[in-house]
């Protein structure tokens, strides 16, 4: 008996149903000449065995989560989890897997999926989570995809990690996201006028990373010309020391700004994991004063994990009320994530005062302080299109003077997010 609404195991396997896969056209599912395995959990013996089903290669299957746990101590596995695993006390222990078992990477499987279980699945590292009715040739792929993402040894950042090669103490610098559940708010405009002031104000190395991994035009913006991107980063996680990783970066001359840009083959952005993209975040920080992420307008494994590991999130919205709706709606997930109020930041764009909607009505609706305000300036499409930062090209305009006072709140710990700096992030490394 099934203890998820299912009175018997009919009930299940109609409601996940499979489509017969075209026999020609069939996923492996496993690579032969790779050790991944499939390991189905589940404490249901009917569901174990009607996901074993799903598998042409078949898979090894346990009830119980410490069961997985000595296979994934063992070998590398894709972990098929059950409806059993889905539960909140199941979700926190799977957390602990991705640092402990890196060779292994789990899909959650659910009759009924909710935002807040995607979120919350996402959240503790699970890679997919598949949603009845199962597609068989989707679920096989899915599970292709993740065991080529799989990284063949355990990261040298890892736990204690290798210490850095030129002696050096970690800098543990300040990770600030600027992120935005709208597209063309103005993201990639901000964190490289941010990150090019702090930058010029900054002795220490300061960093912009694109993490908009599928389309980022933080180089274009920079007028930037790189021969490697967060694509090789992420691709050498394993082997990569302090020097490596400042050798990936280009140097915007300018500012003295190093820059990891997006990859320029959008598709790489699908094998890319949250905890690969935290892990470079640790990295980083490990060797600067500021981190600056700019994100794409989505919610993905990836921007979840860079905002849950930022001291800062610079939250960047127009003033008109769709911005100011999907603000909300934003707010909303991130508190699912449980991010503290202090680390949020609104910065409005384009707020000048032919705009009728009132700041401080938009503030106490969002319950979020703004740290900017960035009028509306013809300035900014130039300075984009030049690729030279508002902040050098036009270094006298009322929006170069916004993103400059930007920038000073960060310096000396002036901005409110200051005093959580560290505490409470969840630790990846120690
Ligand atoms: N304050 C401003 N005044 C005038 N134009 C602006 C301003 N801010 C942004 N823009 C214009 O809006 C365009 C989009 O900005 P930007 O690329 O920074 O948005 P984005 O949020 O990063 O977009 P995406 O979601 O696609 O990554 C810019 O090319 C710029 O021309
Ligand atoms: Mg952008």
């Amino acid at each position: 008996m099934s203890e998820y609404d299912f009175n018997n195991f009919d009930d299940f396997d109609s409601g996940l149903a499979v489509a017969e896969p075209e026999e020609a056209e069939t996923p492996t599912a496993v690579d032969e000449d790779d050790g991944t395995q499939v390991l189905v959990v589940d404490t249901d013996s009917a569901v174990r065995d009607y996901l074993t089903g799903l598998i042409p290669q078949g898979a090894e299957t346990v009830e119980y989560l410490t069961d997985a746990e000595v296979r994934l101590a063992a070998g590398s596995y894709v972990v098929l989890l059950g409806p059993s695993c889905s539960n909140p006390e199941s979700l926190d222990r799977i957390e602990s897997w991705t640092q402990a078992y890196p060779r292994s990477q789990s899909i959650l499987v659910t009759p009924e999926l909710t935002t807040q279980l995607l979120h919350k699945a996402l959240r503790v590292g699970v890679k997919d989570v598949v949603s009845a009715p199962i597609d068989q040739d989707q679920l096989l792929e899915t599970i292709d995809r993740i065991i080529e993402s799989i990284p063949p040894e355990v990261p040298s950042f890892a736990p204690g990690g290798a210490a850095p090669v030129d002696g050096e103490p970690d800098m543990m610098g300040r990770v600030i996201s600027v992120f935005s559940t709208k597209g063309g708010s103005g993201k990639s405009v901000t964190a490289t006028n941010l990150a090019v002031a702090l930058a010029n104000r900054s002795d220490q190395p300061v960093v912009l990373v694109d993490g908009h991994l599928q389309f980022g035009d933080v180089a274009v913006m920079l007028k930037l010309f790189a021969d490697s991107s967060v694509a090789d980063a992420i691709s050498q996680l394993d082997v990569l020391d302090r020097v490596m990783l400042r050798d990936l970066m280009t140097e915007h001359a300018e500012s003295g700004l190093l820059v990891l840009p997006a990859p320029t083959e959008p598709t790489f952005a699908d094998q890319v994991s949250g905890e690969q993209m935290a892990q470079l975040i640790d990295a980083l920080r490990r060797m600067s004063a500021y981190v600056i992420i700019d994100l794409p307008a989505i919610f993905n494994d990836v921007v979840l994990n860079t905002i849950e590991a930022s001291d800062d999130i610079i939250l960047v919205a127009g003033l008109d009320i769709p911005n100011i709706k999907n603000v909300k709606i934003g707010l909303s997930t991130l508190s699912l994530l449980d991010i503290p109020k202090e680390r949020l930041h609104l910065l409005l764009n384009r707020a000048d005062s032919k705009v009728k909607l009132d700041v401080s009505e938009v503030e106490r609706s969002l319950g979020v302080d703004t740290i900017a305000h960035v009028p509306s300036d013809v300035v900014v499409p130039i300075s984009v299109n030049r690729g030279s930062p508002v902040v050098l090209s036009a270094p006298r305009s009322s929006v170069a003077r916004a993103f400059e006072q930007l920038a000073e709140r960060f310096i000396d710990n002036k901005a409110p997010g200051a005093a959580t700096q560290s505490q409470g992030r969840r630790k990846f490394f120690g």
